[in-house]
């Protein structure tokens, strides 16, 4: 399963880089904002911390105008920045386009399992259904994941990958690996917390305790 960091804060997307597990970061409009900083300097020097796929989105919404935003972040920023678009028809029509053209997309925002199918069909690279954002209307955001991972076993002649976002606690990352999603993208917090353990912790406070002790002894 890949593990990609969803933010722009290039600290973080560093921290966690050093882990060595680091497989891709995605980035959204809201998370540029974030960052405060000049979104095509930002996703460059993310694409120099990560060598996996990161998620560039574009902001138009008409279909020209996304393959063209497409295309102007394909040609200036580096060859591993794959273009995000929202699922909406225009999007379709743009991620077509741009598939045909052998460049690499990830069809966001989607809430619903058959706008993953569709974008499957345009030739999407990624799907992004979002789980919390579901979870927050008082709906079980997971039970999308497992409908797209049923429908994928359907047809098993579908490339596009599953990339779980909108995840806002470990559980959620757990419950995806058990339904095969193929990615998860998260916020560095849940990286945290995905390696945390007070009894890992614990063990090592021990060991170090009874380590000195040895070294103490002169046996070390
Ligand atoms: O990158 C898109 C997605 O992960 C957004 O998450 O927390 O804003 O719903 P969130």
């Amino acid at each position: 399963m890949e593990f990609f960091l969803d933010t722009a804060d290039v600290d973080e997307i560093r921290e966690i880089a050093a882990w060595g597990i680091l497989d891709g970061v995605t980035t959204n409009p809201s998370l540029i904002k974030k960052s405060g900083r000049d979104f095509k300097k930002v996703v460059r020097e993310i694409a120099s911390i990560c060598n996996g796929p990161i998620s560039a989105e574009v902001t138009a919404l008409d279909t020209a105008g996304m393959v063209e935003q497409g295309l102007a972040l394909k040609a200036e920023l580096p060859e591993n920045v794959i273009i995000k678009i929202p699922c909406t028809p225009e999007g379709l029509a743009a991620t077509k386009t741009l598939s045909d053209k052998g460049i690499k997309t990830n069809v966001t925002l989607i809430f619903s399992s058959s706008q993953a199918l569709m974008a499957a069909k345009a030739g999407a690279t990624y799907v992004s259904p979002f789980i919390g954002r579901i979870d927050d209307t008082g709906h079980d955001g997971m039970n999308l994941i497992a409908e797209i991972m049923a429908t994928w076993d359907n047809y098993p002649s579908i490339t596009t990958k599953v990339l779980a976002a909108s995840i806002r606690h470990p559980t959620h990352v757990l419950q995806c690996i058990q339904l095969g999603a193929h990615t998860a993208t998260m916020p560095a917090k849940i990286f945290r917390q995905l390696m945390k353990h007070p009894l890992t912790d614990k063990g090592i406070d021990g060991f170090m305790k009874d380590w000195a002790d040895v070294e103490a002894a002169g046996n070390a």
